[in-house]
């Protein structure tokens, strides 16, 4: 088919009349459009500003030795910061630190230190955060990433299970934070950053203690985020949707096992990456409270705000359909 062909099957005056609509719709939606055009540039521009500024800061990650806390490692350290990674899996943090050590990155770098954490020793925190402070004399930027999930219903799983994710997601962030935050006052500098999820926005079924510790780590930040405005000390909480990490794997059960299954939603959710280098420009921009995820997580989050009874409906709908998934399971291994 020639373009003369392409012409001819065109209704006299259609083409016009589409120009006319297209003009009509630029001119509507240009002054829409222009400021977050607007606001995108300046956003870049501030980010490509303060970025040169992380260079030589101490960045304390925990979770560091998978998923996103490994990404945030290498986004820290291609910056030039000078970084503690911390978890329980001393091997893993080998394995980062050896790639991260083995990177072209044409910058001038820092080894990466190690240092074993378990969050949930709650007892031990304060002497952990004494060591890191020693490593480099102070931490700037504090990220606290690590965590856990779980995959089980409120009632089929013990308390024990609760407690286990309040400790590790939210009092083991809070105690960490707690210990590191006189020397940023003392020294009125320095960045904690929350680690938290969209499920700390709004909760999920079959993620109870998950959501709840989530939600406590939200409110946590935007509390101390206020009390510390005016002295030097910057609060981000950051609030991702599903990552393609290894979060499901490593989930619990209701008896405490783990999962060790990749979900169909973290599998095919955002690179850790992407999300790494988003929460980077979020720290030098010194932003507030960030959502990172897809349309959906997002458009949830704001019908749970203004039309909770819509939300509750959905979710309804949602636990329904995994209680009859968890059935057919069961039904298979019998
Ligand atoms: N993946 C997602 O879809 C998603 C979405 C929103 C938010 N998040 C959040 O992102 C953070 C990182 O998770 P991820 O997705 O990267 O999952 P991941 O690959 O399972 O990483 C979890 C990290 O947390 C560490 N961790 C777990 N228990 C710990 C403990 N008791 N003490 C110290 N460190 C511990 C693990 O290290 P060790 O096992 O070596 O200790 C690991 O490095 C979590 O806070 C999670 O809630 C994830």
């Amino acid at each position: 088919m020639s373009l003369d062909d392409v012409e001819k099957c065109v209704a006299p005056g259609q083409s016009g009349q589409w120009n006319s609509l297209y003009v009509l719709l630029g001119v509507i939606l240009m002054p829409v459009a222009l400021p977050f055009v607007l606001m995108e540039c300046f956003y870049r521009l501030r980010v490509k500003r303060y970025r040169n500024e992380l260079a030589e800061k101490v960045v304390l990650i925990t979770g560091a030795s998978s998923g996103l806390g490994e990404s945030l490692a290498h986004a820290f350290y291609k910056s030039g910061c000078k970084l503690i990674l911390a978890a329980r899996r001393i091997t893993e943090l080998e394995r980062v630190k050896k790639d991260l050590l083995g990177l072209d990155v044409g910058t001038v770098t820092f080894p990466p230190v190690i240092l074993p954490l378990d969050l949930a020793e709650l007892k031990d925190i304060p002497t952990f955060a004494q060591k890191a402070l020693e490593v480099h004399n102070q931490i700037d930027i504090l990220v606290n990433n690590g965590g856990i999930s779980v995959r089980a219903t409120a009632i089929s799983s013990a308390v024990d299970i609760d407690l286990k994710l309040m400790v590790v997601n939210y009092f083991g962030s809070v105690a960490l934070t707690k210990a590191l935050l006189p020397s940023m006052l003392k020294r009125k500098s320095g960045h904690i950053c929350f680690i938290s999820s969209v499920q700390g926005k709004f909760a999920l079924p079959y993620r109870s203690a998950y959501s709840a510790s989530k939600h406590a780590l939200q409110a946590f930040s935007d509390s101390l985020r206020s009390e510390v405005a005016n002295k030097g000390v910057h609060v981000t909480c950051i609030s991702p949707g599903y990552i393609r990490t290894q979060l499901s794997m490593n989930a619990l059960t209701s008896k405490g096992e783990t999962y060790g299954k990749m979900d169909k939603t973290t599998n095919s959710g955002m690179r850790p990456e992407k999300v790494a280098n988003r929460i980077l420009n979020a720290i030098v921009c010194k932003e507030k409270d960030v959502i990172i995820s897809d349309l959906q997580a997002k458009f949830a989050y704001y019908v749970r705000s203004i039309c909770p009874s819509f939300y509750f409906w959905i979710i309804e709908k949602r636990a329904r359909r995994l209680e009859k998934e968890e059935a057919a399971e069961q039904k298979k291994v019998k």
